[in-house]
């Protein structure tokens, strides 16, 4: 089953900015795929575009799923809600009956590992904490398709590497298919089954690589020649085309 498909799908802005041009892609149900691009390259632009958050110059868009999900770059929390409500929020904001989006909620939130810290407020909590918070706000909509841009990119490596396993746990554990932008390559290639490379802007897709290990994967991945050798060719793929 194919969750998105893009096909030939180009963006041009009203100022003139071409973004994206001839874009193909197809994440089907299964796939972690992670798109790996120069800056200003038009990744957000495309994950917009498959959340239907703006509308495409030319080309299709086909979404199978039941539910998108969207986690951003920075958390997004209000301020002025403790944890475990930003959570609900979600639930609130789609009329789920309240001892039901408090369930929901509540899953999300002790699956994300944050147990204990449901009356904290954001300021309360650290980084990885916070985007923890986001992820499990994510999770409540139980997506079919979740899309995530840079989600870890402010975050300090050890809290980053975490992120990773516990993001590969959750991919495993509700089957989600996944669309991942990063700037890291390691990131890109640890957690996906498909790495795709995107040019420098206007964005298209350059290289598109299969990542062959099973799930779960261990954290020592990553020092082994196989893996610093693909990432190496992602790398390469990548100073070709910026
Ligand atoms: N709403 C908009 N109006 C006009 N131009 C835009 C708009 N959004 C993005 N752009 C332009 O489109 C191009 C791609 O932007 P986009 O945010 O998709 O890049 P990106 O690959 O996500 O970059 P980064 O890695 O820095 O996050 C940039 O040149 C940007 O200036
Ligand atoms: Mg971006």
């Amino acid at each position: 089953m194919k969750t998105l498909v893009m096909e030939e799908v180009s963006k041009t802005f009203p100022t003139g900015t071409v973004a994206l041009t001839g874009v193909d892609l197809i994440v089907a149900a299964g796939d972690f795929v992670s798109v790996v691009g120069p800056s200003g390259c038009g990744k957000s632009t495309l994950l917009r575009l498959a959340a239907g958050l703006d509308d495409v110059t030319a080309g299709r868009i086909q979404v199978e799923a039941t539910s998108t999900s969207y986690v951003f770059q920075e958390p997004t929390l209000l301020e002025w809600r403790t944890a475990l409500a930003n959570v609900e929020l979600v639930g609130e904001l789609r009329g789920v009956p309240k001892a039901e989006r408090k369930e929901r909620a509540r899953e999300a939130f002790d699956l994300v590992g944050l147990t204990g810290f449901e009356k904290q407020f954001p300021r309360q909590l650290s980084g990885g904490m916070r985007m923890r918070v986001s992820i499990a706000r994510s999770l409540v909509a139980e997506p079919e398709l979740a899309l995530f841009d840079e989600p870890f990119g402010a975050l300090d490596e050890i809290t980053r590497l975490r992120m990773q396993t516990e993001l590969q746990r959750l991919f495993q554990l509700k089957a989600f298919a996944g669309l991942f932008i990063t700037h890291s390559i390691p990131e890109a290639v640890y957690l996906s089954n498909r790495v795709l490379v995107m040019s420098g802007r206007p964005g298209r897709i350059v290289a598109d690589f299969n990542v062959p290990w099973a799930y779960p994967r261990p954290p020592e991945l990553r020092y082994e020649t196989e893996f610093t050798a693909l990432t190496g060719a992602v790398s390469a793929a990548l100073g070709d085309h910026s």
